[in-house]
């Protein structure tokens, strides 16, 4: 391994989603697929307004906007997405705003909230539902699809657990505080909505398997965890030049070791839920 002063970091993502922005969607294979079963759950209809909460680069707002001819919406914390949203989608009739879900301040304005890979973000969650709750209208719906588990990507976990193992990174590892709210059951993202008034009308865990040579799988974990793991904000304390590419080398060595004739099977944990407000 090299050091951890090299900061020398081929191919590096960043370390948060404004930074990654750009090559977010080529990386988001994983966001994208899980985002197919999460239209079919919300139903858009075809005069129905729309907020996407947690857009990203505003791939699946510009989907979003093809189901329906009402407002659409898309709400993003970090600045780069909603910078490139605006850029690539310029002329699509989209109103991309930089919000975090707590800070929304719409009120019955939206029938539906669409909200891909983004949950997992918030922390704590409350008040963003409850910002999500006061957005919608009366019978307004919101769906949910999130990573979840405190192991919900066990690949992930495993090759986390040799940065935690590691001589270098381990020490600083240890000291990582986790932006996540990851619940292990249905029935606790149920209570979670319920909490802040909105009847569910369904939720279930769901566990997918994907393969990917471990170059690609790199690039899932570049497209999400690392937005974390390599995070400054979730440190107290200054990251030493060079972390972040120790982590990654470990990362690729940990996936690729996982492979089996070139191919990773990554397994995600994931919930899909529906809510109401009534
Ligand atoms: C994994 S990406 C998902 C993007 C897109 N929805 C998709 O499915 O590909 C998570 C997004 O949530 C955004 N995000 C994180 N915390 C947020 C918050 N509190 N409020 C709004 N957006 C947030 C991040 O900036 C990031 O763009």
């Amino acid at each position: 391994m090299r050091d951890m002063n090299d900061t020398t970091d081929p191919g590096a993502g960043g370390a948060d989603f404004g930074a990654i922005a750009p090559h977010y969607v080529a990386r988001a294979r994983v966001q994208q697929r899980a985002a197919a079963q999460l239209f079919d759950l919300l139903g858009i209809g075809p005069h129905d307004a729309v907020l996407d909460l947690g857009c990203g680069p505003g791939h699946l707002t510009a989907k979003i906007r093809e189901l329906t001819d009402g407002p659409v919406t898309g709400v993003d914390a970090a600045a780069g997405m909603i910078g490139e949203a605006r850029r690539v989608y310029a002329g699509h009739d989209i109103a991309f705003r930089q919000a975090s879900a707590a800070g929304l301040d719409d009120v019955a304005a939206f029938d539906r909230i669409f909200c891909n890979s983004a949950l997992q973000w918030m922390k704590p969650a409350e008040p963003a539902l409850a910002a999500c709750h006061r957005a919608l209208r009366p019978g307004g719906r919101m769906a949910v699809q999130a990573p979840a588990t405190a192991r919900y990507c066990p690949n992930f976990a495993r090759a986390m657990e040799r940065v935690a193992r590691d001589r270098q990174t381990g020490p600083i590892f240890a000291r990582f505080v986790s932006p996540w709210t990851l619940l292990e059951s249905a029935q606790d993202y149920r209570a979670l909505f319920e909490g802040q008034g909105f009847k569910v009308a369904a939720a279930r865990m769901e566990m997918a398997m994907a393969g990917y040579a471990a170059g690609e799988a790199l690039g899932v974990f570049d497209s999400g965890a690392a937005a974390a793991y390599l995070n400054p904000d979730c440190y107290p304390m200054h990251l030493p030049r060079g972390y972040a590419a120790a982590v990654r080398r470990i990362v690729h060595d940990a996936l690729t070791e996982q492979a089996t004739d070139g191919r990773v099977d990554l397994v995600f944990h994931r919930v899909y839920l529906l809510a109401e407000k009534p």
